[in-house]
């Protein structure tokens, strides 16, 4: 057991062991984000359908805690792995930018932190907003959001959420950051993968920006559908 813990911690400390562990908690939280959306998409077949769907995840009880610590680890595996792996870059960084391509990848790495850091700062909000906010009852201490029955009304939070302009374009600005950031994950996660040749680096760089389009379009059409007054 004792051995190991030590060749995990050993892997860990090598540059590609955090690469490796940066891309597998990635791909748990892309799979994440794929359910989200398709649960939230619900939103477009009505209030029952949204409805049901929230109160069935509800209903998983214990389960759902699981699910819920389960994804804090992977977030919180996923910035300690990027954040060390960015200082070692730069602590590696020659001093003077003798190929133009380097000086790439520097930015784009720290666009990767930056946009990263905003989504934290997002989903911090978005709980806020959504999980204790409207479905803790800080907001909803007249009920607003619940049915009769007392399952929880997500479809008019969701609904009433979005309306407030400064709310949706928060969400907007965070979606589009999202894009940026899962079109260079995507496509990072095949080079670590050791997928990428020069011939195939286009092909997963299209992939990484069709995930990000999919995915963040599909999330950004809920607010853009109750703006534009198609859901009320
Ligand atoms: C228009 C976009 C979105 C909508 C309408 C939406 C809606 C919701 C709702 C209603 C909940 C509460 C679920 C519940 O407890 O019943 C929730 C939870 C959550 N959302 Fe979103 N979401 C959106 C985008 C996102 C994005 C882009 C992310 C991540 C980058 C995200 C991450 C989360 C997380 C981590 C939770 C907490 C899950 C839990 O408590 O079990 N959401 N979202």
């Amino acid at each position: 057991m004792k051995s190991l813990i030590l060749a995990v911690l050993r892997f860990y400390a090598s540059s590609i062991g955090k690469k490796i562990v940066v891309a597998l908690s990635a791909l748990g939280l892309l799979g994440f984000l794929v359910g989200h959306l398709a649960g939230n998409l619900l939103i477009f077949k009505g209030p029952d359908a949204i409805n049901a769907y929230a109160a069935q995840l509800h209903d998983l009880g214990g389960l759902l805690w699981v699910a819920r610590i389960g994804l804090l680890v992977l977030v919180g595996v996923h910035i300690a792995a990027t954040l060390q792996l960015a200082a070692a870059n730069r602590a590696a960084r020659p001093q003077e930018y003798v190929v133009s391509a380097t000086l790439r990848a520097t930015r784009s790495s720290r666009l990767m932190v930056l946009s990263g850091l905003t989504i934290l700062v997002f989903v911090i909000y978005h709980l806020l907003h959504f999980t204790v906010g409207n479905l803790h009852g800080f907001y909803d201490a007249d009920g607003a959001y619940r049915l009769e029955d007392g399952r929880q009304n997500v479809y008019k939070m969701m609904v009433d959420g979005f309306r407030v302009w400064f709310n949706s374009g928060f969400y907007l600005l965070a979606l589009g950051l999202l894009a940026s950031h899962l079109s260079h994950g995507v496509s990072s996660l095949f080079q670590t993968l050791g997928l990428t040749t020069p011939r195939t680096r286009p092909l997963f760089r299209l992939a990484g920006w069709g995930f990000a389009v999919v995915i963040c379009g599909g999330f950004a059409s809920i607010p853009v559908a109750v703006l534009a007054g198609l859901l009320k």
